[in-house]
């Protein structure tokens, strides 16, 4: 019985993704249930938000690196956020800046380097002694160590990418059976239009600074069931977040690190909140939320 419901794992997962994709497509409020399966329900002021550890939980282990995400992992966040980017040859490693003078003992651009030289620097000691010899992981060994929890990882694809260059990416958050679990993020729209053709039952969210006109309307053009965006961008418009809601769509807020500022986030009504201080923002909400 077990093989035989194993074998049909893989229809299932094919029938539910063919689902997916149609309620998205045919249905008025796909966009809704899209939010809402990936985010839960969408929030109102008062109600407590989600947790996103921004770059794993940047403040207790240098950023990106699996000393983060472990704690990150331990945490009650829902997601991991991480940035990724390729390798000169073409391997997708988990990085914010665009190049590696920061937070490691290598330099120049991420993308002009190869895996073997990236996976022999060092990663941990900008940030602390303690976490020297901490490599810079890859999209792989992210996948990997989230696979077996329940948590979510925001997957900020940083700069612009091609379906070519998205295709190994989605094929790897297959490879892990991490196709629900995953939401592609970017601050590119052409990027998530990418992101659909490869992926169209991972869902993606909107990071935005400031945009004129409607961000439902632009989220709406690539699919995204999200907006990520700043406490300035809704504080300038007190009714954006509802309207954003009224299209179906969830709003995230990103990154707060004080208690005034979740404060703040939770008077807006935002889904999720992404911090630096996941642990502590826990404390705040199990006390204030
Ligand atoms: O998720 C949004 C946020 O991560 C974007 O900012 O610069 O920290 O990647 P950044
Ligand atoms: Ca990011």
């Amino acid at each position: 019985m077990a093989t035989l419901l194993h074998n049909h794992r893989p229809l299932a997962a094919a029938a539910a993704t063919v689902a997916l994709v149609l309620v998205t497509i045919l249905s008025p409020d796909a966009s809704r249930v899209a939010a809402v399966s990936i985010l839960g329900a969408l929030h109102t002021p008062g109600d407590v938000p989600f947790v996103a550890a921004h770059r794993g939980g940047a403040d207790g282990a240098p950023e990106n690196t699996l000393p983060a995400f472990r704690l990150a992992l331990a945490s009650t966040a829902e997601f991991v956020e991480t940035d990724l980017q390729l390798t000169s040859d073409g391997v997708p490693v988990l990085m914010h800046d665009f190049t590696l003078d920061r937070t490691t003992n290598g330099s120049g651009p991420v993308w002009a380097n190869s895996w073997d030289t990236v996976s022999h620097l060092d990663a941990g000691s900008w940030f602390d002694p303690a976490f020297a010899g901490t490599g810079v992981p890859r999209l792989d060994d992210l996948l990997e160590l989230v696979r077996p929890t329940t948590k979510r990882i925001l997957l900020e694809v940083k700069g612009s990418w091609t379906e070519d260059q998205l295709t190994p990416v989605v094929a790897s958050i297959r490879a892990n059976d991490m196709e629900g679990r995953v939401v592609v993020a970017s601050f590119d729209l052409t990027s998530l239009v990418a992101a659909r053709a490869v992926g169209p039952d991972l869902q993606r969210v909107l990071i935005i600074r400031s945009v004129e006109g409607d961000p439902a309307a632009l989220a709406a053009s690539c699919g995204a069931s999200a907006i990520v965006t700043s406490k300035a961008f809704l504080r300038a418009d007190p009714g954006v977040v509802a309207r954003i809601h009224n299209a179906g769509l969830g709003v995230m807020i990103y990154t707060l690190n004080s208690g005034t500022t979740w404060a703040d986030a939770v008077d807006l009504g935002v889904d999720g909140i992404i911090t630096d201080k996941p642990r502590e923002l826990d404390v705040w909400l199990a006390k204030n939320g």
